[in-house]
């Protein structure tokens, strides 16, 4: 086991989510131990929600990512130029391992910053630079290598997600709806890089760029956002079955590779019409694999830095691991039995004879053992004369459905065995 030491520059959201989480790692499953051994931000007396005071300074970053005694540079500062190129630049010209989760970085340089990781014989990892905790560049890179693939698209911004789907759903203007975006802290104070799809692009340059293995070229992505979308356009399409999104895409042409971002419409039952709120969502298309829809939280604090956590865990070094990723450090848990008591909602199916009473037989049945109805459905006979009921009960232990499902089974009426089904609250 080797203990992994990092220098994180950039202590706001995510590097203070990151520092979180390197406090709790006992729960996590890295293949050895991280430690802290200097951090860098703006400013040193700045409250944040992590105490660094333990932590070496430093002022400068690049001073932090040249420092002997760091062998990963953790880079979560923003911002394509200025502090942040050149701390990575001089990380990995010292020989370190460099991940980070700048986007606007890796769209802009991070084709000369592969070349000097090249050349410098180390990582440059930025799992986190895409859809934030939602593990699609390591899919595209490592997973998928087996697969032709055709188009790469996605909800990459979740703000703009969540303006579109907030307006459609409450009837709001898109002002209003980003002043409260703003107001609960989903929507940036200054909410342009979202909105005109400008970090949408970033991260689907970065994605077609792996899914084509073609030069990322920013210059030539195209950029339209959701600042021009009105409440109309989004109730008109809504009427003709169509859901506007802001859709980010790489698709493979015969001239090329094709980098896009563009509100689409598209129908109710796309996967991607159905991706709401502040989520990400990305869909990879391919021969001979069809397509695969990865979707899931692609901001804050938490994701992303579980995300940044992934890119470190894969530095440590030997690679190997048992195919279960489990290392004599881990906390061992045991599998244990089903808990058969459990308490949930169920839904019930009983088949009952056509005639009169039956469902009153049916309903004293289940209140006998405590079983209260929620809902019930009941079918027309069929030509048999067995009229199907359907009822979803209030929540109750096993085994008080299971004896109703017992007692139900046995009345006169009953008709064949009922289907007894726990009802998932999570979902
Ligand atoms: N937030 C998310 O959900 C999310 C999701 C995916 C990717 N990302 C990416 O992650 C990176 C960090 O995002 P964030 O939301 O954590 O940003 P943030 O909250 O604004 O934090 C930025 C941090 O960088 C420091 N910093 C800024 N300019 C600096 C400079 N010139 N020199 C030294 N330190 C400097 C700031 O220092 P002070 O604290 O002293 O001001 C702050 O600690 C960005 O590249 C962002 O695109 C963020």
């Amino acid at each position: 086991m080797k203990t992994v030491k990092l220098g994180i520059a950039g202590l706001g959201h995510v590097g203070c989510g990151l520092i979180e989480l390197v406090e709790r790692q006992a729960e996590l499953r890295l293949p050895g131990k991280v430690e802290i051994v200097g951090v860098s931000a703006r400013s040193k007396s700045r409250n944040r929600p992590v105490d660094v005071s333990a932590y070496r300074w430093f002022d400068d970053a690049a001073e932090l990512a040249a420092d002997p005694e760091v062998d990963v540079f953790v880079e979560l500062m923003g911002g394509s130029d200025g502090p942040a190129k050149v701390a990575v630049e001089e990380a990995l010209k010292a020989g370190k391992q460099v991940v980070t989760a700048n986007k606007a970085l890796i769209a802009m340089h991070g084709q000369d910053l592969e070349s000097l990781a090249q050349a410098n014989d180390v990582d440059l990892m930025f799992e986190a630079a895409v859809a934030g905790g939602v593990p699609v560049v390591r899919v595209l890179r490592d997973s998928l290598t087996g697969v032709a693939i055709q188009r790469v698209s996605g909800i990459l911004n979740g703000t703009c997600n969540y303006l579109t789907t907030e307006m459609l759903q409450t009837g709001r203007s898109y002002d209003e709806v980003l002043e409260e975006a703003q107001r609960l802290g989903y929507a940036e104070a200054d909410p342009t890089l979202d909105v005109s799809g400008m970090d949408a692009a970033h991260k689907a340059a970065i994605l077609a760029s792996i899914a084509f293995t073609a030069d990322l070229d920013f210059s030539k992505v195209s950029v339209k956002g959701v600042d021009t979308i009105e409440l109309i356009d989004l109730n008109l399409a809504d009427r003709l079955g169509l859901r506007i999104k802001l859709i980010a895409e790489g698709i493979l042409s015969d001239d090329g590779v094709v980098c896009r971002v563009a509100p689409l419409a598209m129908p109710t039952d796309h996967p991607l019409a159905r991706v709401d709120g502040a989520l990400n969502t990305v869909r990879v298309e391919g021969d001979p694999l069809g397509a695969v829809t990865l979707t899931g939280p692609g901001a804050g604090p938490g994701p992303t830095a579980s995300a940044v956590m992934g890119d470190i865990s894969k530095l440590f070094s030997p690679t190997a691991r048992s195919p279960f990723g489990r290392a004599d450090h881990h906390v061992t848990r045991n599998f244990v039995a089903a808990e058969p008591a459990e308490r949930s909602a169920f839904f019930l199916r009983v088949k009952l004879a056509d005639r009169s009473g039956a469902l009153a037989s049916l309903t004293e049945a289940l209140a006998a053992h405590g079983v209260s109805v929620d809902k019930l459905l009941q079918e027309s006979a069929d030509d048999s004369d067995v009229s199907p009921v359907a009822i979803v009960t209030h929540v109750c232990s096993r085994g008080d459905i299971d004896a109703a499902s017992a007692r139900v089974s046995a009345l006169e009426a009953s008709v064949g065995a009922p289907q007894v089904i726990p009802i998932d609250a999570a979902m």
